[in-house]
């Protein structure tokens, strides 16, 4: 079938198409419906079915490949390969979903997981999906605040971590950190279940805390039924930044999700039951929950978890770890294959990557030089893939298993099945043709696998992305983007405040919260701008209380930001000033910082009320650049 006649019945016939696709994974009891879209925008799939996303991910493929490896754990901060076989994984499992248990976890409790990528982490994920619990997994580089504003959202009974992850060779603590988000939080967990590294010394706190080790052993043995679950029950909750400086909770459900990545498995990424796929990401993001955990273990493939940096002990590990495990597909970010480009090639050439059919990228604009590099260097075909957390899988990319299209650079390619993607114009909600710029917005129902509201906030869910185009409900990526004559897609930047650093996405507003909390700060601002390496970088611009006390000041907020959010969120810059640009009404605006920083012309400012102040700012810039 061509693309266009499979995306067509997708849309056509979201029944028909997605009962087909429902066959790809196992019910333990049939759905009696396949789309129930009375109350738009809330989808619901697969209703009165039941299924399991433990069982599909493991107890599935117990017959035809227990002795398969399942989960290969490579860390090369502490020189560790651990492997597992289905039947070592689904051992595994079970006692983890035995711990939870025996510490009073069921079914619709929260689990928040904050930890680095180890394999007890998978296990953590799936014990909770095999007892129908829900899970938040948090992103270890997040620091306290973070973590905290996500206890208290999520009210999780038990946090699952480590003591420690590590970087570049260095030890990171996490356990002082979540202690510290516990005692902020005004929810606290019951239970705290550490994984002992050996990495860290760290405080016990006595009742809480539980060791690991010692409580796997005393459940190795234990076994705990698959809880059968309704298809709508919620898998888990992945934050994400907004417009506010409130996270939002995406809020997935169990098996339009577990459909959704099983028919991606099959058509946009190609792998097949008994390959290798090496996701570089991390398990605190959706591409970590998606293409790291269930994805691949769903369609009976062995997935690589990988602690470390793509530079560490050289530039070649992650080829290395394609040659060692036939790894057939991999997934990863442009920033990644920018830092590896300014590596030697001869790093590339080294292995043999025969077994590698194809690389895909996401997360952040991929840039021409970039993909021309990456693509000549391993012969390969390199496909760009757009989507969000709150997709969960992509919304464009060319779908290979489907019908080869050609790429073009600087697209993403086509929508993915099930997605009727348009083009508006973001005042009017006209619907644009080719070659016009507009919102990037989906018609509902969302696809299986995307969002089903925000996390105990149905109104925040249809108000912040289903209200923003004029007169219609209809879903808002926040991207702005064009469509060209053959209905390839470009992606031309957020309409908000979300900006990408590295392929990680981060809300500017909870940065300027952050900085907002020293002392000596009366006003910022933070804008995204462009960045060779990273995509982009944020940078700030501060109104000190007392001019007089500013010499250490950009550090201290440095530091505030890196204790608070964690460093991921660090501002490459913070610019000490005395005024910011403002509208007559008061408002900063950010668009003419943005256009100053990065040395463009800010275009009409006559609505600012004192245009002398970005004539200041930008002398200052010149006189400071930004380092890369
Ligand atoms: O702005 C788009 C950008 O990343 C945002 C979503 O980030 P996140 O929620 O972290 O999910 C990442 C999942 C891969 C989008 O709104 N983005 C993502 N992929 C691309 C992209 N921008 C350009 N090209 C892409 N391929």
């Amino acid at each position: 079938m061509s693309y266009k006649a499979f995306h067509e019945r997708s849309i056509k016939d979201p029944d028909g198409f997605w009962g087909d696709q429902a066959k790809l994974i196992h019910w333990e009891k049939p759905f009696k419906k396949v789309l129930e879209y009375s109350n738009p925008p809330f989808a619901k799939w697969f209703e009165g079915g039941q299924t399991n996303l433990c069982y599909n991910a493991v107890d599935r493929h117990l017959a035809d490949r227990a002795d398969q490896v399942a989960l290969v754990s490579v860390s090369t901060e502490t020189n560790q390969e651990r492997a597992f076989t289905f039947k070592e994984l689904y051992s595994e499992v079970n006692r983890m979903a035995a711990i939870l248990k025996a510490n009073g976890v069921q079914k619709g409790d929260r689990v928040l997981i904050y930890m680095p990528m180890i394999a007890e982490a998978c296990f953590a994920m799936l014990a909770c999906a095999r007892i129908g619990a829900i899970h938040s997994v948090v992103f270890g580089g997040f620091a306290s605040h973070s973590l905290a504003s996500r206890i208290d959202d999520a009210k999780p009974k038990m946090i699952i971590t480590a003591e420690a992850g590590a970087r570049g060779g260095k030890a990171v603590p996490y356990k002082p950190l979540l202690d510290e988000a516990i005692e902020l939080a005004t929810v606290k967990p019951e239970k705290v279940l550490l994984v002992n590294r050996g990495l860290t010394e760290y405080t016990t706190i006595q009742g809480r805390d539980l060791d690991y080790a010692a409580e796997r052993q005393k459940h190795l043995d234990d076994l705990v039924p698959v809880e059968w679950v309704d298809s709508t029950h919620i898998s888990y909750i992945l934050y994400t930044s907004g417009t506010t400086g409130k996270p939002k909770g995406v809020q997935r459900d169990t098996g339009g999700y577990a459909v959704a990545l099983a028919a991606s498995m099959k058509h946009i990424f190609c792998g097949n039951p008994g390959e290798t796929m090496f996701t570089t990401s991390d398990i605190g993001w959706v591409v970590g929950h998606s293409y790291i955990i269930y994805a691949p273990l769903i369609n009976g493939m062995a997935t690589i978890m990988y602690e470390g940096t793509p530079l560490r002990p050289d530039a070649g590990i992650w080829w290395q770890l394609v040659e060692k495990y036939k790894v057939s597909v991999m997934f990863s970010a442009p920033t990644a294959i920018r830092v590896l480009k300014k590596q030697d090639p001869a790093f590339l050439t080294k292995y043999d990557l025969s077994s590698l059919r194809a690389l895909f990228l996401a997360g952040e604009p991929l840039d021409e030089p970039t993909a021309s590099w990456i693509h000549g260097a391993i012969n390969k075909p390199v496909v760009d893939n757009y989507w969000q957390t709150e997709t969960g899988w992509p919304m464009l990319a060319i779908q290979r298993g489907v019908e080869v299209m050609p790429h073009k650079f600087g697209s993403p390619g086509v929508p993915s099945f099930g997605y009727n993607m348009k083009l508006l114009d973001d005042s009017t909600g006209v619907e644009l043709g080719a070659n016009e710029k507009g919102v990037i917005a989906i018609e509902g129902p969302l696809p299986p696998g995307c969002m089903q509201t925000v996390w105990g906030d149905d109104k925040r869910f249809v108000s912040t992305y289903w209200e923003t185009i004029p007169g219609k409900l209809i879903y808002s990526t926040f991207d702005w983007g064009i469509k060209d004559d053959d209905g390839y897609f470009f992606i031309l930047g957020r309409t908000d405040d979300v900006i990408n650093v590295a392929g990680h996405r981060l809300g500017t507003r909870e940065i300027e919260e952050s900085i907002s909390s020293h002392p000596n700060v009366s006003e910022i601002a933070v804008v995204g701008i462009e960045d060779k390496l990273k995509g982009q970088v944020a940078i700030g611009f501060a109104i000190p209380k007392d001019a007089g006390k500013v010499d250490t000041l950009e550090a201290e907020l440095m530091k505030t930001v890196d204790t608070q959010l964690g460093a991921i969120a660090r501002p490459a810059r913070v610019y000490i000033v005395t005024a910011l640009p403002k509208t007559r009404s008061g408002k900063i605006v950010r668009r003419a910082l943005q256009a100053v920083a990065e040395g463009r012309d800010p275009g009409d400012i006559s609505t600012m009320e004192d245009q002398a102040v970005l004539a200041q700012i930008k002398t200052i810039i010149e006189e400071n650049p930004v380092k890369s």
